[in-house]
């Protein structure tokens, strides 16, 4: 083997030449990579008739070195990269296996022949990113693959098996065996005349206008937000004509795109989901977990159960009386089904896990032999003890005992239990088995390895888990609490919530506060309020409407009316009223909101204590806060979490948006210290995350 760059190597066999790329973990065209490519097929084109070019590890190439955007790029750009396979003096044969996405697709497309080893999962993923293909996806994926799959492929990001990719003729053959094996047979094959090649520029497609106007309208309909994804739509038009000039709009476009805020914002969530791994007590040994107990079988409960199911683990469920766990049956057999009919599970596995995985009991014995019980009882800390107290009797010595509370003190449950070592907060979201997040909540004696059990568990039920500290509501509920208020002053002061929901949802999220309180329940935020009325500051701002509309048993969808009239999904008028009369009780008289002056405050309100979370050392990381808010409250991903958004908006401006609301309320509008601090040396918080690592 010779080495062409610290990526890449080459060796000939007989009139071969194999170009090896290694690059670990998932083989990224960084600049060595590239720089290394185009040396090797210098050497051999002058040395061999055909060359084969494969990845080590687990993939081909993954694409792009996501790290680079945004910096300037070392020469050779990708581009330049695959016009240089392309016009090799000899075939190049690309192996593809594992990740072949983006840049390494377009890498792929650009050699004269395409082998497909079983593990391939090939894609176009860079809308996801907020770009577009950039290395001639647009342009080459059309001339093998024709205009409708590849807008399919460059608007969803979906990634396609090596029998898809066959079919959609992004490969030539399916073959097994070592990469290095398989590309050196394919060069041969190629020599012999066994292996058909081609230049993929030479293709002549023709793109329908009409394929492509309705594509746009559609992609326009549902993704009216993104700005890439239509972009690449634009990009693909170009196929159809000369293939210099496609290229040259393609690269246009792309600079375009990489400019872009979005792009920003979609990368960081990228690097988001993946941060979040990285945890203090991350260095522990897990302990095994094979066998999850679940204690209460309602909304949580069962979706909890569920989620364990669909992972394979043995789930023993507890509730207090054969009807509720009739009802906890029937609601995971429900969820069960629905996972069959989304293909996510086969209807033999859906009948094992009912008929030999699941158990269900009434008696605390039951839970002898379980690695961990997730208590999901009522939100009561009296109940919640009487469990703990429970558990710590019958649960066997190591087994993990959680708490899926929303708001309650973890450290205060753990103190029912002789171990509070083995005690945790795993908080889920509703559903429990669809939603992605899971907040890991590290009480005062929680041992390392039980937090390090709790991301373990996470990656099993493919979750994406952050770690938190114990305070009223721990990141996400708490930050929830916050902003709620706010929207209850826009209301209260002359917007109604529809106009905030309208705005809310114009930022990019899919639903406005109004009509989440409306889906998750308005009793839960009332209990809540109650149980904090005592220790609510003699100072705070307090809006009655929501008390006002529970009273009336109005809790949303599941009562039929909530802020809005169910199923149709019209404002209630009667809350309007209410809105009315509460506001001639205060005296105030309504002012009009922009959809913007809405939008600011909400954000300004949710980045304050985001702030404050972090100050008080409930998140490790700016990072982790806006992956909450991203995976666990619908957060607009191309707008990156509350904190990425207030880097990009700049943290003056938060600071001065909070210091001209605080003239309306001091109280509410405080300035978070760190806020101030970063806002006037010029910090941020992409500072502070690269700062911790
Ligand atoms: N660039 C840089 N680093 C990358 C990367 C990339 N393209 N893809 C993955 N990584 C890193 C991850 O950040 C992670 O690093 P860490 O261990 O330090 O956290 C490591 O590789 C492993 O990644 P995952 O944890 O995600 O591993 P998985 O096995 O779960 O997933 C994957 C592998 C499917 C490749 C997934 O990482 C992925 O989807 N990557 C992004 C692929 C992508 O979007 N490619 C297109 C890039 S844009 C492009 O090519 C532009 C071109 O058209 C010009
Ligand atoms: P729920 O009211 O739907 O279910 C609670 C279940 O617990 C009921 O079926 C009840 O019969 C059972 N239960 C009560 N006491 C019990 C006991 N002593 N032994 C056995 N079973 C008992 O409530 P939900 O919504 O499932 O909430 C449960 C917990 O999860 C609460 O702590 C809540 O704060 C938390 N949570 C709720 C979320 C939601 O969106 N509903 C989201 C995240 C957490």
């Amino acid at each position: 083997m010779t080495a062409a760059s610290d990526t890449v190597s080459y060796e000939i066999v007989g009139d071969v030449g194999l170009i090896c790329l290694e690059n670990p973990p998932v083989n990224a065209a960084s600049a060595s990579l590239r720089a290394g490519i185009v040396a090797a097929l210098q050497a051999l084109e002058i040395e061999v008739s055909a060359i084969g070019i494969y990845g080590a590890g687990r993939a081909f190439i993954a694409g792009a070195d996501i790290k680079e955007f945004g910096q300037p790029q070392a020469d050779p750009i990708l581009p330049e990269v695959c016009l240089a396979v392309e016009n090799c003096a000899v075939p190049v044969v690309a192996i593809v296996h594992g990740p072949t996405l983006g840049g390494g697709l377009e890498v792929a497309m650009s050699c004269h022949a395409r082998i497909a080893l079983p593990s391939l999962r090939a894609g176009l993923p860079e809308v996801l990113l907020g770009i577009i293909p950039g290395a001639g996806g647009t342009q080459r994926g059309p001339r093998l693959m024709g205009v409708r799959n590849t807008l399919d492929l460059a608007t969803t990001g979906r990634h396609v098996k090596a029998d898809e990719a066959l079919a959609l003729g992004l490969v030539d053959r399916l073959d097994e065996g070592a990469p290095r094996d398989v590309a050196l047979r394919a060069a041969q094959e190629v020599i012999a005349g066994r292996l058909a090649t081609r230049r993929t520029a030479e293709i002549i497609v023709k793109a329908d206008r009409t394929v492509l106007n309705e594509f746009a309208s559609a992609l326009r309909a549902k993704q009216a937000h993104l700005f890439s994804p239509h972009k690449a739509v634009e990009a693909v038009a170009f196929a159809s004509g000369d293939f210099a000039h496609g290229m040259q709009r393609e690269r246009e476009i792309f600079q375009e795109c990489i400019q872009s805020p979005q792009r920003a914002g979609l990368i960081h969530a990228f690097f988001a989901e993946r941060a979040v791994g990285k945890y203090p007590e991350m260095g522990a040994t897990p302990r095994e977990v094979a066998e999850v107990g679940v204690v209460g079988g309602g909304t949580m409960g069962a979706g909890i159960a569920t989620a364990c199911l669909l992972a394979g683990l043995k789930v023993v469920l507890l509730e207090m009386n054969v009807d509720a766990l009739d009802r906890a049956r029937a609601t995971i057999t429900g969820n069960l089904d629905g996972a069959v009919k989304r293909g996510k599970m086969s209807a033999e596995a859906r009948d094992a896990a009912l008929g030999e995985l699941l158990k269900l009991s009434t008696k605390y014995p039951d839970f002898s032999a379980c690695d961990m019980i997730i208590e999901a009882v009522f939100e009561d800390m009296t109940v919640k003890k009487q469990v703990f107290r429970n558990l710590n009797l019958h649960a066997k010595p190591g087994a993990i005992l959680a708490t899926n509370t929303s708001y309650l003190d973890v450290d205060e449950v753990a103190k029912a239990t002789a171990r509070p070592e083995s005690v945790i907060g795993l908080h889920f979201f509703s559903p429990a088995h669809v939603m992605k997040l899971l907040e890991i909540v590290v009480g005062a004696h929680t041992a390392p390895e039980v937090v390090a059990t709790g991301f373990a568990l996470a990656k099993k039920l493919r979750k994406i888990a952050v770690r938190a500290g114990v305070c009223d509501g721990f990141i996400g509920n708490r930050i929830l609490n916050h902003y709620r208020k706010v929207a209850d002053y826009l209301i209260m002061d002359g917007a109604s919530p529809a106009q905030v929901d309208a705005a809310v949802r114009g930022f990019g999220f899919a639903m406005g506060p109004f009509q989440v309180m409306d889906l998750a329940g308005l009793d839960i935020g009332w209990a809540t309020r109650k149980r904090l009325a005592p220790t609510r500051p003699a100072e705070e701002r307090y809006v009655e409407i929501a008390d006002r509309v529970c009273e009336n048993g109005w809790f949303g969808r599941k009562a039929g009316r909530g802020y809005y009239d169910y199923p149709d999904g019209t404002p209630n008028a009667d809350v309007l009223q209410i809105i009315e009369t509460e506001r001639a009780k205060a005296g105030i008289t309504p002012c009009d909101f922009s959809d913007q002056e809405i939008v600011e405050r909400y954000m300004t309100a949710m980045v304050c204590e985001a702030v404050r979370i972090l100050e008080d050392g409930i998140a490790q990381r700016p990072i982790d806060i806006d992956a909450v808010q991203l995976f666990g409250y619908g957060f607009p991903r191309h707008h990156g979490g509350p904190l990425h958004y207030a880097d990009s908006i700049g943290l003056a401006e938060i600071v001065a948006r909070a210091e001209r609301y605080a003239s309306e309320d001091a109280h509410y509008w405080q300035v978070p210290r760190l806020l101030r601090e970063l806002a006037d040396t010029g910090g941020s918080f992409a500072e502070l995350n690269q700062a911790a690592g």
